[in-house]
């Protein structure tokens, strides 16, 4: 089914929400999901007491669809969003939606959406929101009965503002993730704490907060969005290792893109606060960063300086920006079963 574009600025698109068509919707009661089906109702009517508005019982994922140079529409590795928001469901105590129908749904709704798919080159692409929330009465803390598991798109173009403009960072005081907690998930909880933070850095003059590890303040963890990469002067990969940081889909690419596309050594490891000033480059990465450069981080009025510097991306992170969205465009080819034809 070939589809007329809507008529929008593409290339001038931010990353922000404009309604599109159509969207999923699945219902969880007495036990089990309904068979779920595309609607245009954008409107989610809940009860008062709904476990969400309660007590925050939502978990949500981030993908995207991309036009490839062939006039394909894809998705990249939607089957690790798939097991992640498995993953999220049982720490927050809510039915699993099962993989292989978050599958079919995200392909539906992508499909429906496909006058909104970004065309090739445009630098924009559609963003998917899968997500899933406790919807019936809940007063004393406890998990809901009932949940409804919904899937929207929206158009992006850059998370960041200016584009690949290298990033001014601050090292946060707020903490985001306990050792033992939920950073590990992707629940919109671990979202809500880091508003004040963020709000507060934007204030300060600051792109984004760095989040160390809160048992020692020592150990660099991520941001509010994004996992970190860092490039050593020797031009080795090294990308923090923690059980409180989201187990981001794109880091997890990269490492393989480094190792095998680019011959590079890379590394998950603990990575210290006051080693920051010894690598070259740095960038955060996840689906809206896709990869985003870090020129300066301030860890409370001391300055440290990348040599990539605040004009460009550095060498190395342009290299696996180039690769993993040429993987993703389809003009590199990929490994086995990274790119999902819609
Ligand atoms: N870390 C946080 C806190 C995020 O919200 C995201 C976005 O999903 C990421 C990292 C990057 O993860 P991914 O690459 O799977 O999008
Ligand atoms: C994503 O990259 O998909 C995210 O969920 C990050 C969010 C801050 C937009």
């Amino acid at each position: 089914m070939k589809m007329d574009k809507k008529n929008i600025d593409w290339k001038n698109l931010g990353f922000g929400y404009m309604q599109t068509d159509y969207r999923y919707v699945s219902n969880f009661k007495e036990g089990k999901w309904d068979e779920g089906t595309l609607t245009t109702d954008a409107n989610v009517v809940i009860n008062e007491c709904a476990g969400v508005l309660q007590y925050a019982q939502t978990i949500f994922e981030g993908l995207k669809a991309y036009t490839t140079k062939d006039g394909k529409i894809v998705t990249f590795r939607p089957d690790l969003n798939a097991q992640r928001m498995v993953d999220s469901a049982n720490r927050l105590e809510m039915p699993p939606f099962p993989a292989e129908r978050f599958l079919d749904a995200v392909a539906k709704t992508v499909k429906a959406n496909s006058a909104f798919v970004p065309p090739y080159g445009s630098g924009a692409s559609l963003y998917i929101r899968p997500y899933m929330f406790g919807a019936n009465p809940v007063i004393g803390v406890k998990p809901a009965d009932e949940y409804q598991f919904r899937v929207f798109t929206t158009p992006v173009g850059p998370y960041f503002k200016g584009g690949v403009k290298p990033l001014t960072l601050r090292v946060s005081d707020f903490d985001r993730a306990a050792p033992c907690g939920t950073g590990h998930i992707k629940a919109g909880l671990n979202y809500a704490m880091s508003m004040h933070a963020i709000v507060d850095a934007h204030k300060e003059g600051y792109d984004e907060n760095l989040y160390l590890d809160a048992a020692t303040r020592t150990k660099v963890e991520e941001t509010g969005g994004a996992n970190f990469i860092f490039i050593t002067k020797d031009k080795k990969v090294v990308t923090p290792k923690s059980n409180s940081i989201l187990p981001s889909i794109t880091r997890r690419s990269l490492l393989q893109v480094a190792k095998d596309y680019l011959g590079l050594e890379a590394e998950e490891r603990e990575v210290y606060l006051d080693e920051l000033q010894d690598f070259a480059e740095c960038g955060l990465c996840g689906t809206a960063a896709v990869i985003s450069p870090v020129g300066k981080i301030v860890d409370h009025g001391k300055e440290i300086c990348f040599p990539s510097g605040m004009e460009a991306m550095g060498e190395v992170t342009k290299q696996l920006y180039n690769t993993l969205t040429g993987i993703q465009m389809g003009t590199i080819e990929a490994p086995k079963d990274w790119i999902y034809v819609i």
